[in-house]
């Protein structure tokens, strides 16, 4: 890389060395001097509105806006002298004539940066007697409300939408002191409601639906965690009070995500307190779930499961995990299966083909597939994005805006195959509209040359293969439309390209990845190696202290669900999942089960017809850790607390104990999460990531390789990898939970 050019201005008789092009603004940052600021914000355009930002340049006769004025060599800067100091104090008096005085009772205040600003730097009276312009409060949405008096119309909101989310719902009304920003529907918002524009609003004019008048910023303590709904991992920070989630958002701009959260992360979190939440035990009595104390629902899981397994043997049960329990959960979970029933048959609600990327990347490249997982920093980054599949702006938000943002920010390209027409085409250097569901067949063409289109769809392939060609680099993301062999046939042809190229896999849920990480999969053991390879089952038979672990591999979930129906499986240990919805086309209720066991937050299709419902916590009700969709492992804190309900964790613990009792296994003995991420960290390949980087809430990748081991190309039986079909305003069980998320328009079409 060309080597970036330096230049030395002076600001406050102190040298600063920054790249060329560098603006005054930020190089004051060089020096830890702040120069105040309200319309300048990192990554939006440039407004230069407020005029908060005025700095004493050398050889200028006026002051500067440093947050338009490019540094140059030799550049003398002031930002303290007599003249700045009386500039803002005159700015801050300006933004203040017509701005209430209602910090009291205003959602901002303790938190507001025109508070702060005027405590720095303005004046303690003003010379303003008129009357100011009173606009009445106005609701855009059951998230977003707009006071337009407060507004300083620095224009951050209109940016972020306009420029980061690509939705443009807002805009400007009026003229001078009578300006006001205005919705797109005229008196109210059709928008993604994300709330980005009340995160990153200065004052408190734009406030939000769920939090408002609600608390104060200093009653509150904040635990930074990640979101439980997509499989993208924003971080977010939970705002508590009493244990309760009063409000989520990003405002440290830490993690992965930086500013960015959709709705779901930002409002979607009281499921916690919803009236449904199962928080008591239940075992069936007759044809009803009836609430029994902790000790009756224990045993009766522990000796219901080890009579189906005495009478039937260990392959008549079965264990559907779950893609939103931890990485701890999961192990144990697997572990509980392999180990303590000795049955392979383990699987989750697969939404993405992981183990298809780790395998076909592991046999082209070995151990040097592991650098070939894509970060979300590295989408961010990349110069070129080939999206096969997938709609990100609906599914995968995180994802979508960072490739937005690359595209913004540093011209990168995106290349697109699609059966639909998505929103991200708008920004898109190429895009190649495919016949439904012929995603896959695209990727054939490009490996092989040959598919079934027609001439018109060939030639736009040609053109964007050649595209491709021309890059330097190269991100590949792909959603659930491509499997095994097409997987596969894409790092083929990703192979032949002259650069390096890395790959991301969509999933639809917060821990996806790591349930196909940590084995919670018929035919892998945590870290992907195969069940039937001997060397790896003899390594957890060391580890677990156990006799040998089954090696023929177990059914996947739709196929235990299949085998419930037609009587093959006698029972069914679920966490976190509930397949008989997913998987409803096969019959809903528990068909010939003899017994059903459900780890659940609420009383779901399947839960429903359970024998014993054991109510779990939910990710805000615990810690642990969670890997998200590009293989990036971060911490879990708790944040809420909610009476009743114990972390899959404890249940797996609590039931482990009783199956010793009973005479089945060994009793998990780990003492906390933590206790169960140390054994992750020394036997899963890939998941020795840094915990210091973790503690402090650096998002760590796992970098997991496995090379095919003798095994020929790997595909998953037809309907393994099924999407969520997920949006913006659903999340599976917990989005149906959402309740002020769930009760705007936008969200109505969603089931
Ligand atoms: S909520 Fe999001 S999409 Fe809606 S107006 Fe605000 S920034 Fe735009
Ligand atoms: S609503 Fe907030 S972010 Fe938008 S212009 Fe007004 S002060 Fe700025
Ligand atoms: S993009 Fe996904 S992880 Fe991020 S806030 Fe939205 S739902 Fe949560
Ligand atoms: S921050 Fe420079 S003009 Fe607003």
């Amino acid at each position: 890389m060309a080597e970036q050019k330096l230049i030395t201005l002076k600001i406050n008789d102190r040298d600063v060395q920054v790249p060329a092009g560098t603006l005054v603004i930020e190089a004051t940052k060089r020096i830890a001097t702040e120069v105040p600021s309200f319309c300048y914000y990192p990554g939006l355009s440039l407004q230069a509105a407020c005029r908060m930002c005025l700095v004493e340049v050398e050889k200028f006769p006026k002051l500067q806006t440093a947050c338009t004025l490019v540094a140059t060599e030799g550049m003398v800067v002031k930002t303290d002298s007599e003249q700045v100091r009386n500039a803002r104090k005159y700015m801050l008096e300006f933004l203040l004539t017509n701005h209430p005085l209602d910090c009291p009772v205003c959602d901002k205040g303790g938190e507001c940066e025109l508070q702060d600003m005027v405590f720095r730097y303005g004046a303690d009276t003003s010379r303003f007697v008129e009357e100011k312009i009173h606009r009445p409060e106005e609701k855009w949405s059951n998230l977003v409300y707009y006071d337009a008096p407060r507004c300083i119309l620095c224009f951050r909101c209109v940016r972020v939408c306009d420029e980061g989310m690509d939705v443009k719902a807002l805009g400007v009304g009026m003229r001078g002191a009578n300006s006001v920003i205005i919705p797109n529907r005229e008196d109210h918002l059709e928008c993604e409601e994300c709330g980005m524009c009340i995160d990153i609003c200065p004052v408190g004019a734009l406030t939000s639906g769920t939090y408002r008048y609600k608390t104060r910023p200093w009653e509150m303590q904040y635990v930074p965690t990640v979101c439980t709904h997509c499989s993208n991992g924003c971080k977010t920070t939970l705002s508590v009070r009493n244990h309760e989630i009063m409000r989520a958002n990003n405002r440290d701009l830490s993690g992965i995500n930086g500013e960015f959260l959709c709705v779901k992360g930002r409002f979607g979190f009281d499921f916690t307190h919803h009236p449904e939440r199962v928080k008591q035990p239940m075992v069936r009595k007759g044809d009803k779930l009836l609430p029994v104390s902790w000790e009756e629902a224990a045993q009766a899981v522990a000796t219901k499961l080890k009579a189906v397994r005495d009478t039937y043997g260990a392959d008549a049960v079965g264990f559907i995990g779950s893609n939103r329990t931890t990485n701890e959960e999961n192990y144990l979970f697997q572990r509980l299966a392999r180990q303590t029933f000795g049955t392979n048959n383990v699987d989750h609600h697969r939404t993405a083909d992981y183990t298809g990327l780790i395998t076909a990347l592991g046999g082209a490249l070995g151990e040097r597939a592991a650098d070939s997982l894509l970060t979300m920093q590295d989408l961010y980054r990349s110069k070129a994005v080939l999206l096969i599949g997938n709609d990100p702006t609906n599914q995968n938000p995180l994802v979508a805006w960072q490739i937005r943002t690359g595209i913004r920010h540093h011209g990168a390209k995106l290349y697109v195959i699609n059966a639909s027409d998505i929103r991200l085409n708008r920004v898109a250097k190429a895009f190649v509209q495919v016949g439904a569901r012929q995603e896959a067949a695209a990727v054939r063409w490009l490996a092989q040359g040959e598919g079934p289109f027609s001439s018109p769809v060939v030639e736009q392939l040609v053109s964007l293969k050649a595209g491709l060609e021309a890059e330097s680099e190269l991100a590949i993301v792909f959603g659930s439309e491509i499997t095994g062999t097409a997987i596969a046939q894409l790092v083929a042809f990703a192979s032949k390209l002259p650069y390096k190229v890395r790959f991301m896999a969509l999933g639809d849920y917060a821990n996806s990845r790591g349930a196909a990480d940590l084995g919670v999969l018929p035919d892998r053991f945590p870290g992907y190696a195969y069940v039937d390879d001997a060397a790896a089952r003899e390594a957890f038979e060391r580890l677990w202290g156990c006799g040998p672990l089954p090696s023929k591999p177990g059914m996947t979930t739709g196929q235990m669900v299949q085998a419930a129906q037609d009587g093959k499986l006698k029972a069914l240990y679920v966490m976190g999942a509930n397949p008989f919805d997913h998987y409803g086309t096969l019959g809903y209720g528990r068909n010939k089960l003899e017994l059903l066991i459900v780890q659940e937050m609420f009383l779901t299709e399947t839960a429903r017809v359970a024998d014993v419902v054991l109510p779990a916590a939910s990710a805000y009700e615990k810690e642990g850790t969670v890997t998200n969709t590009s293989g990036e492992v971060q911490l879990l804190r708790k944040g809420a607390e909610v009476m009743g309900p114990r972390s899959d964790f404890d249940l797996l613990r609590i039931v482990s104990h009783q199956l010793e009792r009973a005479g089945l296994g060994k009793a998990f003995h780990y003492k906390n999460a933590g206790a169960v991420f140390e054994e992750i960290r020394k036997a899963v390949p890939g998941y020795k990531v840094e915990t210091a980087g973790l503690l402090l809430g650096i998002a760590e990748q796992a970098r997991v390789a496995h090379s095919r081991n003798g095994h020929g190309a790997y595909d998953v039986p037809a309907g393994t990898i099924l999407p969520a079909n997920d949006n913006l305003f659903s999340s599976g069980t917990l989005g149906k939970f959402c309740t002020m998320m769930k009760s705007v328009p936008e969200a109505k079409a969603t089931p």
